[in-house]
C-alpha cells in the first residue's frame, strides 16, 4: 500500500521480542531512574551517558555550545535538505529563524485557540454517546483540527495529515537507522508533505485572498518586505510546525489523564476547575499530571567538546566529544534534591520545578500555544457526570511504542 494514502496513525505495535523489551524498558525507566539518581546519576553505557539528576539535566540544557542537538540529518529528509531552527546551533542563523517564526506565532492568538479547543472538544464530546477512547477520538482529532486551521495547512484531498505528521515525527524523534519499514514510508510521505505545503502556497498567491493564518501571515511579511520569507522557506516552517507540534498533545495528555484517573483527589479537583470554568487552575493540575507520565524519559544531545559535566561535585564526570547524552528530564521532575516531594501530586509548585517541554536554547516553540489548548481539550470531558474508566483493559491507558494508543472513558 502506498503509505502516503494510510489510515493508520499508529504503526502497528513491535512484536515479539523486541517489542516486548521496549515496553518493559519504559514501563521499568521511572524504577530505573530513582535508583540512579541516588547510586549512579551519571551513567556511562559505551559512549552514551544517561543523566538522571535535575542539576545536571539542566546544565545539559543550558550549555548549549558542548551539547548539541543532533536532529540535523533527518532533518533534512523531512525538509529536503532546508534548515530548520530545531537542527541548528546557537548563532545568527537560529536567531533570524526564530525571530521570523515569532513574528508570525501571536500571543493575541492564545485565548482564541483554546476557545477552540474547548468548542472542538465539547462537539466531539456531547456526540459520544457517553464512551469515548481519549486518544484517538478526543485529543488527536481536537490538537489536528485546531492546530492545521491556525497554522492553514488544509486536510490533503488524498491522505491524511494527522497519519503523515505522526509518521514524521516517530522518524525524527524515535526511529532507529536499522527500521527501514518506516524509511521507506518517510521516503514516500515527506515528498508529499512538502507538495502539499506547496500547492497551498500557489493557492492562495493565485487566489489573492489574505487569510490570517500562520500561513497566511507569512506570505504578508513576503509581500511587504523586501527581504521577507521565500517560499521554501515558509514551506519548512510550516512541515516543521505541523510534524513538531500536533503529534504530540495526543501522546500527553491522555497519559495525563490516566494519571489523573489514578488520583481521585486529583481528579476531583481537575472536575471541580472544569465545572467553575477555573482554566488556570485546570491548566495548573494538568501541568502536575503531565509531570508523572511526560512526552519521553530523556532528550538526546551530542557532545560537541570535551567537557566537564557537574564539575566540582562527587559525581562530576569527563564526557568526550562525540559522545551521546540523555538528558534525562523526566528524571530531573522526580529529583528529591530539587522537587520537594516529588511524588506527591501537588498542583501548587513553582514553574521551574517543570520540564516538559525542554529547557535552554531548544526549549518548545509551541510551549505557550500547549499552555493555551492543552486543558481546554480535557474541560467538556471533565465536566460530564460519571466520569469513570471503562471496564477492562480498554479503561486502562496503553502505548504503541512511543505514542499513546488507546484509553476508553464512559460517562452518565
Ligand atoms: C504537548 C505538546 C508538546 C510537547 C510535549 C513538546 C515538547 C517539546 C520539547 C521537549 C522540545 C525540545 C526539544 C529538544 O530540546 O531537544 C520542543 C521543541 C520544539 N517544539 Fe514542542 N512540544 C509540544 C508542542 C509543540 C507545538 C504545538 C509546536 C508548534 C506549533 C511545537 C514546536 C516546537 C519547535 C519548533 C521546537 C524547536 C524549538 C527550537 O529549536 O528552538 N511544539 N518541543
Amino acid at each position: 500500500m502506498n503509505p502516503v494514502l494510510s489510515d493508520q496513525v499508529l504503526r502497528p505495535a513491535a512484536t515479539g521480542p523486541k517489542g516486548w523489551l521496549m515496553q518493559k524498558a519504559l514501563a521499568a525507566a521511572p524504577t530505573a531512574f530513582a535508583m540512579l539518581r541516588r547510586v549512579r546519576p551519571i551513567l556511562r553505557v559505551g559512549s552514551t551517558y544517561i543523566v538522571t539528576r535535575y542539576d545536571d539535566v539542566t546544565e545539559v540544557f543550558q550549555n548549549d555550545a558542548a551539547f548539541g542537538v543532533p536532529y540535523k540529518a533527518k532533518l533534512d529528509v523531512l525538509t529536503g535538505g532546508e534548515p530548520f531552527f530545531l537542527g541548528m546551533a546557537d548563532g545568527p542563523a537560529y536567531r533570524t529563524a526564530l525571530g521570523a517564526m515569532s513574528r508570525v506565532f501571536k500571543r493575541e492568538d492564545l485565548a482564541v485557540l483554546g476557545t477552540k479547543a474547548e468548542m472542538s472538544a465539547r462537539a466531539i464530546v456531547q456526540s459520544s454517546g457517553g464512551r469515548i477512547d481519549v486518544v484517538a477520538d478526543l485529543v488527536r482529532p481536537v490538537t489536528f483540527s485546531v492546530l492545521s486551521e491556525y497554522l492553514g495547512v488544509p486536510e490533503p484531498a488524498e491522505g491524511r495529515l494527522d497519519v503523515w505528521a505522526t509518521r514524521l515525527f516517530e522518524f525524527q524523534f524515535a526511529s532507529s537507522p536499522k527500521d527501514l519499514a518506516l524509511q521507506a514510508e518517510v521516503d514516500a510521505i515527506a515528498p508529499a508533505v512538502r507538495a502539499h505545503i506547496d500547492a497551498e502556497i500557489a493557492r492562495r498567491k493565485s487566489s489573492g485572498t489574505p487569510a490570517d493564518d500562520v500561513l497566511g501571515r507569512c506570505l504578508a511579511l513576503q509581500a511587504e518586505a523586501a527581504r521577507g520569507f521565500s517560499d521554501v522557506e515558509i514551506r519548512t516552517g510550516i512541515l516543521c510546525m505541523i510534524v513538531g507540534g500536533p503529534p504530540q498533545p495526543p501522546m500527553v495528555v491522555p497519559q495525563a489523564m490516566e494519571q489523573l484517573l489514578r488520583r481521585p483527589a486529583a481528579l476531583k479537583a481537575a472536575i471541580k476547575a472544569a465545572e467553575t470554568n477555573d482554566d488556570a487552575t485546570l491548566a495548573l493540575i494538568l501541568r502536575e499530571a503531565m509531570r508523572f507520565d511526560p512526552l519521553a524519559p530523556g532528550l538526546p544531545r551530542v557532545v560537541l567538546k570535551d567537557t566537564v559535566l557537574a564539575q566540582g561535585t562527587r559525581r562530576q564526570t569527563s564526557i568526550p566529544r562525540g559522545a551521546t547524552v540523555i538528558a534525562a528530564f523526566a528524571s530531573a521532575m522526580k529529583d528529591a534534591g530539587r522537587i520537594p516531594a516529588p511524588s506527591e501530586f501537588n498542583a501548587g509548585r513553582r514553574p521551574h520545578e517543570y520540564i516538559l517541554f525542554g529547557n535552554g536554547l531548544h526549549q518548545c516553540f509551541g510551549r505557550y500555544i500547549n499552555g493555551a489548548i492543552l486543558h481546554m481539550m480535557l474541560k467538556p470531558l471533565l465536566r460530564q457526570p460519571d466520569l469513570r474508566r471503562e471496564d477492562g483493559p480498554e479503561g486502562n491507558l496503553t502505548k504503541t511504542g512511543i505514542f499513546a494508543a488507546r484509553l476508553v472513558v464512559r460517562f452518565g
